[in-house]
């Protein structure tokens, strides 16, 4: 890959399939001033605050006892050269419930790189749409720890999609404890089982070997790793685990042999190469995964997995035709396309005794962001919490989807006009009976009033509308992923 120099340690993303090089012809448009990723609903905050004694409309469940977080890009100073959403620097978001009462608190993530931005009072890195040439040599990729939380051993963890440093975060106050090793960077979406307190995850990279796969135990040590062989680079999103197995993705979005050529990186979907998903004992070696294709897709999110006899179930929000729309014309159309995701529930069954694939849409409807009780991560569950994805240019969500994937039956709340959700995860109850006995919680956004609130609905009847809305004193930007932690859980 001529092209694969410093930029693709950046492992151009499926946004920035059209990103250029310098000496491209591809036109160059400067994204910053008309970038709606930087405005409205997007637009970056710059204060830090611990709010309690919120304004509460309806009321706050006394059983909901926890912490909702939720990370996201929110670039410390204005970005130079043009901006994609993925590069902002991480902030938390967080409202701490516990006794009907509920404080908010947001912190950014305190990266090497935030605090050597800050040090210097300005911005040192350009972003993925950007030559990296001029980013600093030791880290020519930005590490912004925007995308994912996971609770670990005591610390969340913010990690990044493009494999970053694990950034361990008090989850009560926020504040940035330091970086976790374990063993070498990570993606985005490691896993945990509960049931054994074992941290699974992978890295990836533009030269082999292009995926590892490890497992830390629950004091956090690393326990086990792999890795996994691969034809050539790839870009995983996620991975998904169950009871004895974990499942790495191959998907066929790959580097564009002839704009590679052409000294540019774009990449290509090459829907002649099937869809690959690796089954691979826990702590198996690289050479034991066992191979499983399947029709040629991508995948951000995968839901849960479980065994059934011979059989890996495995649930995920799957994208058909990962490319932009024919008639998006130019960088910033392709960007806002790529950046609107088209995705469905889908349900793949893997026999390990046959190597036989069976798959089947779950749903026609657009939805993503998938969050369950997390305690059946890798066993059976029944429910499953999506964010509906609307109709507008950027990605915004207009509301949640509640499936039952053992009825095949959904239900469903819409946010109102001009209002957004965020990833909504799953707050059980102490000593939950069923997988919607408790709550699900979610940033909105409300446009038209310019304001945010957390809603708070009955896990069992979203229906019915919020049982509860706190408004907060500042505006929460759209951002990706939330988690969610059981009061019961956090370390004392
Ligand atoms: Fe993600």
């Amino acid at each position: 890959m001529a092209s694969a120099s410093s930029a693709w340690r950046g492992h151009p993303t499926l946004a920035s399939a059209t990103t250029t090089t310098p000496g491209a012809t591809e036109s160059s448009v400067a994204l910053d001033e008309s970038n709606p990723y930087l405005a409205g609903p997007y637009a970056p905050i710059h204060t830090e605050i611990e709010a309690s004694d919120l304004v509460v409309i309806g009321e706050i469940p006394r059983d909901l006892d926890g912490v909702y977080l939720r990370n996201g890009p929110n670039p410390q100073f204005a970005p130079v050269g043009r901006y994609h959403w993925f590069d902002g620097d991480g902030m938390v978001h967080s409202m701490h419930f516990h006794d009907g009462q509920a404080t908010y608190r947001n912190r950014w993530v305190r990266t090497d790189a935030f605090e050597r931005e800050r040090a210097n009072g300005d911005v040192q890195w350009v972003g993925i749409m950007e030559p990296l040439a001029s980013n600093p040599r030791d880290m020519p990729l930005k590490d912004s720890s925007n995308t994912d939380l996971v609770y670990f051993n005591g610390d969340v963890l913010s990690l990044f999609y493009l494999c970053g440093e694990a950034y361990a975060l008090d989850p009560v106050t926020l504040a940035t404890r330091g970086q976790r090793g374990f063993g070498g960077r990570l993606s985005a979406h490691a896993k945990v089982d509960q049931h054994t307190g074992e941290l699974l995850f992978f890295d990836y990279g533009p030269r082999p070997p292009y995926l590892r796969y490890g497992v830390a135990g629950p004091d956090g040590r690393v326990t086990h790793t792999a890795e996994i062989d691969l034809p050539g680079p790839r870009l995983p999103h996620d991975m998904a685990i169950t009871e004895r197995h974990s499942i790495l993705m191959d998907l066929p979005l790959v580097a564009d042999p002839e704009a590679a050529k052409a000294g540019r990186h774009k990449l290509m979907f090459d829907d002649s190469m099937p869809a690959r998903y690796g089954v691979i004992p826990r702590h198996g070696a690289g050479d034991t995964i066992k191979w499983f294709e399947a029709e040629p897709c991508y995948v951000y999110h995968s839901v849960n997995a479980w065994e059934e006899g011979d059989e890996i179930v495995m649930d995920l929000c799957r994208v058909t035709k990962p490319e932009p729309r024919a008639d998006a014309a130019g960088p910033m159309a392709k960007l806002l396309s790529y950046l609107r995701l088209d995705a469905h529930l889908y349900r793949y069954r893997f026999n390990l005794r046959t190597g036989a694939t069976h798959e089947e849409f779950l749903d026609d409807d657009n939805t993503e962001f998938p969050s369950i009780d997390l305690s059946r991560l890798g066993r059976p569950n029944r429910y499953v919490y999506n964010v509906h994805i609307s109709q507008e240019n950027t990605l915004l969500f207009d509301g949640i989807v509640k499936y039952d994937v053992t009825t095949g039956t959904d239900t469903r709340w819409s946010c109102g006009p001009g209002r957004w959700a965020s990833e909504s995860p799953f707050a059980p109850r102490r000593n939950a009976t069923a997988d919607d006995d408790g709550y699900l919680v979610s940033f909105v956004y409300d446009q038209l009033e310019d304001r945010s609130e957390v809603v708070i609905l009955d896990a069992a009847d979203i229906e019915a509308g919020p049982v509860g809305r706190v408004l907060l004193p500042q505006r929460v930007p759209i951002g990706f992923h939330a988690t969610w932690v059981p009061g019961w859980q956090l370390a004392t």
